[in-house]
Parts: C-alpha cells; sequence; structure tokens
C-alpha cells in the first residue's frame, strides 16, 4: 500500500506508478476528484484525478473502489485523454457501490467555502465534502444507480428539489433542472457501465489467485477526517486503515505499508503548518519544486520537512518504509532545515497535538543541515548521492523511525535510487539508525 505521510503532493503518483509495474490490480480506496497525479512518461505529462496511475501499464486492472467519490464527467474526460494518447483503459474498473459527486455538491462545496468566510478550509471546490456528506446521511447516488435510468429519475427528483431549496433560499444561487440532471447522468451511466464491477468481487478474486495488489491512497496522511488537523482536512480518510474500509479488506490483508514524504513539505488550502516557510524561500522551493496544485493551479505552502508529523503519520499508518520525493528541489541550498520538536506554550513536545487550537500555536524548533550545492537528478544509486545528501536523508530516517526504501529525485521514471525493495525488504532498513 502507499500512502502519503504529510498534506499531500508527497509524489505518491511517482511511486505508485514504479510499484504498480509488479502489480496485477491497483485499488484506490478514498477521495475523489480533488486529488491529482502528474505523471511523466517519455516526456509526455499525464494528470489524472481518479484513475490509478498504472492504467499506463497494459495488463494492470485498475479499480476505483468503495469509498472512493466519482465525479463521472471528470472520469469520461480522463478516459478519453487516456484514449487519446493510445492507451487502453478496458482495465479500469468501477466499483459499483461508489458514490457519485452531482452538480449540487459542486455548487455547495463552493457555497459553503464562501459562507465560512475566513474560517473557509481552503477546498478543491470539486464537492468531496457534500458529496460524502449525503453518502453518511444515505441520500447519496452511487454508480449502480445511474445504469438504472428510471429508478434513478425517482431517485434524484427530491434530492434535487431538496438541494434547490437550499441552494436558493440559503445561497441565493440558480436551481438546477431536475430533467436536465437525470438526462445528463444517465448518458454518464451507459457510458460507464462496461466498467462497472463488484468492486470487492473483483478484489478478493484477484487475491485468491495470488495477484499482486497495491492499495493507492489519495491525498496525505494530516488531511485524515479523523486523524488530520481537522477542520483542515478532506472528508475521507487517507491513512491505511482506510483502504480497508474503503476496498472492502481486513487489515490482515495489507502485508506492507509504504509512506511517501517529499523532502520538505507543502501544504495546499488553510490550516496550520508550523514549519511553513516565507518569502524568498518559500518562493524558491515553490518555483523549483513546481508547487502548483495539479487539481486547482493553486500555488502551495513551502516549508521545512517536519519530523513531527513524519513519526506522527510512520505511527498511525504503520509505515514500513519511506519513499522520500523531489530531494534534488533542495539541491541549490546552502543550508537546510528540519523541524525536530515543536515548542507550544512555552514546554517543548515531540508528539502531534491533536488539538488544531494547540497545534495553531505550536512553533517548530529547527536543526539546521548543511546543504550540498550539487545536482543530484542524475544520482542512480546511493554511492552517487554527495555526503550531505546522505546525511540528510540518515536524520530524516532517524526522526521517523523508519527506513528509506526508494529516493526520487525528478519527475522522470528513472530518476530514482532504490535503495531496498519497497515490497519484500527488510523492515529497518539502511538509512536508520
Ligand atoms: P477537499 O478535499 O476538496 O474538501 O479539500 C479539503 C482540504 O484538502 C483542502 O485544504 C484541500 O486543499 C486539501 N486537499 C484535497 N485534496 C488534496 C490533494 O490531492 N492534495 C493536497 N491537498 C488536497
Amino acid at each position: 500500500m502507499v500512502i502519503g505521510a504529510q498534506w499531500g503532493d508527497e509524489g505518491k503518483g511517482k511511486i505508485t506508478d514504479l510499484l504498480s509495474r509488479s502489480a496485477d490490480l491497483v485499488v484506490r480506496y478514498q477521495g475523489g476528484v480533488n486529488a491529482g497525479h502528474t505523471i511523466v512518461v517519455d516526456g509526455r505529462v499525464l494528470k489524472l484525478h481518479l484513475i490509478p496511475s498504472g492504467i499506463l501499464y497494459g495488463d494492470t486492472l485498475c479499480l476505483i473502489g468503495a469509498g472512493t467519490v466519482v465525479d463521472p464527467k471528470v472520469l469520461i474526460a480522463e478516459l478519453d485523454m487516456l484514449l487519446e494518447n493510445n492507451i487502453d483503459t478496458s482495465g479500469l474498473k468501477l466499483a459499483s457501490n461508489a458514490h457519485v459527486t452531482m452538480p449540487y455538491h459542486r455548487l455547495l462545496d463552493k457555497a459553503l467555502e464562501h459562507d465560512r468566510g475566513l474560517r473557509r478550509i481552503g477546498t478543491t471546490g470539486r464537492g468531496i465534502g457534500p458529496t460524502y456528506a449525503d453518502k453518511s446521511e444515505r441520500s447519496g447516488i452511487r454508480v449502480l444507480d445511474l445504469l438504472d435510468p428510471h429508478g434513478l429519475a425517482d431517485q434524484l427528483q427530491p434530492v434535487i428539489r431538496q438541494k434547490n431549496d437550499l441552494l436558493q433560499t440559503l445561497y441565493g444561487l440558480e436551481p438546477l433542472d431536475p430533467e436536465s440532471v437525470i438526462k445528463e447522468y444517465i448518458a454518464y451511466g451507459q457510458r460507464l457501465a462496461p466498467h462497472v464491477v463488484d468492486g470487492t468481487r473483483t478484489i478478493h478474486t484477484a487475491a485468491q489467485n495470488r495477484k499482486n495488489l497495491l492499495f493507492e491512497g489519495a491525498q496525505g496522511t494530516l488531511l485524515d477526517l479523523d486523524h488530520g488537523t481537522y477542520p483542515y482536512v478532506t472528508s475521507s480518510n487517507p491513512v491505511a486503515g482506510g483502504a480497508c474500509i474503503g476496498a472492502g479488506v481486513g487489515p490482515t490483508m495489507i502485508d506492507r505499508v509504504i509512506g511517501v514524504a517529499k523532502a520538505y513539505t507543502t501544504r495546499v488550502g488553510e490550516g496550520p503548518f508550523p514549519s511553513e516557510l516565507q518569502g524568498d524561500l518559500n518562493h524558491h522551493l515553490t518555483d523549483r519544486g513546481g508547487e502548483f496544485g495539479t487539481t486547482t493551479g493553486r500555488r502551495r505552502r513551502c516549508g521545512w520537512f517536519d519530523g513531527v508529523i513524519g513519526r506522527y503519520a510512520v505511527q498511525v499508518n504503520g509505515i514500513d518504509c519511506l519513499a522520500i520525493t523531489k530531494l534534488d528541489v533542495l539541491d541549490e541550498l546552502a543550508e537546510i532545515k528540519v523541524c525536530i520538536a515543536y515548542e507550544l506554550d512555552g514546554e517543548v513536545i515531540h508528539d502531534f497535538p491533536i488539538d488544531a487550537r494547540q497545534f495553531a500555536r505550536c512553533q517548530p524548533i529547527f536543526k539546521t543541515l548543511p546543504g550540498w550545492q550539487m545536482d543530484t537528478s542524475t544520482c542512480r544509486a546511493l554511492e552517487d548521492l554527495p555526503a550531505n545528501a546522505l546525511d540528510y536523508l540518515s536524520e530524516l530516517a532517524d526522526l521517523l523511525q523508519a527506513s528509506i526504501a526508494m529516493v526520487s529525485l525528478g519527475p522522470e521514471r528513472d530518476q530514482t535510487i532504490l535503495v531496498e525493495d519497497p515490497i519484500h525488504g527488510p523492515k529497518r532498513g539502511l538509512l536508520s539508525h
């Protein structure tokens, strides 16, 4: 399983893409089109929001699992984009019980954010929160509903009536036309029908046939609805445990958890971020690291690597080994800081405080390390790395008490150092003392 150990955008797409090579089935288990993977293959830049990047390997099945929320319009656009690039999409499977993002979810997401004013979350505006809210409230529309035109019309009429009430009276917005929404979604159902499966059965059939399964988390640990920096979180569970619920597997089925963390930290949207940088250094990392959202194009906030949240991520996910990405982005810096602890109301703390108000008061305590000021993007083995870069990686492994199995030094597949086999390697590896 691959999960994000920070606030999302850790470079999971590239790591999943590399590991998908040996996977027979890749499963996405939560989130929706708020996620975005940018994958570079032979110089071609492909942006995916919902479809696991495993689709690029012709014989890998990719399942969008029950715990995801699916915006069919975006999914179809993604399928079209892949087809235009001559990529076979027949391996894409869509769990029939995944929930569907409807136009009123997108409108309500934006209206709610607007209403929150200064307390806004900074959502992606893709309707994620309202889709999950309807799922919990049991008025959601599922993929299987799109396949039954008459049933869909009956189901949607009262829901749209109620949503229109909200949109008009509470937010002063134009109502939706129920007939055109129903027609639009019936057409989506027809287009997606060949991909729809019983997701749980697909997973367990693969497992019984001793196939390799790869679970792909979207967003990151600190955006987890239960374990993240609530309320500045997404509405699903990106942590490793989310895969059990979202895919329909028991914890005993997960052999290995690979945590992906950037060599520094980024965050999009609002919420506390203790190791955040201001000024020139922030801009340097944003520009050098291309830190602009795949989904919204927003500039990501940048900061130093945060060992406190990293350690927390290792704990709540049960991370076996780490993939550290974008090390090359730090190449030019003369010195690099790492947040090793926080100061909270005059006390030094080493553990992540779950209360967002306390977290907002945390001041970072940094350790300063010398930079390496050398191009690492062409390094292909640990021995090629400058000594200071190796020391930096050791520092991260020590802080997080986890071994580093992979180091990524650029967007291309081959810009990667494989320190140890992330799937079969030892659980405590070379870089952890
Ligand atoms: P939502 O998921 O659109 O509701 O947004 C909630 C929070 O999660 C906001 O701060 C978003 O910026 C953040 N978020 C959602 N998806 C991603 C992602 O894929 N990467 C980084 N941040 C994300």
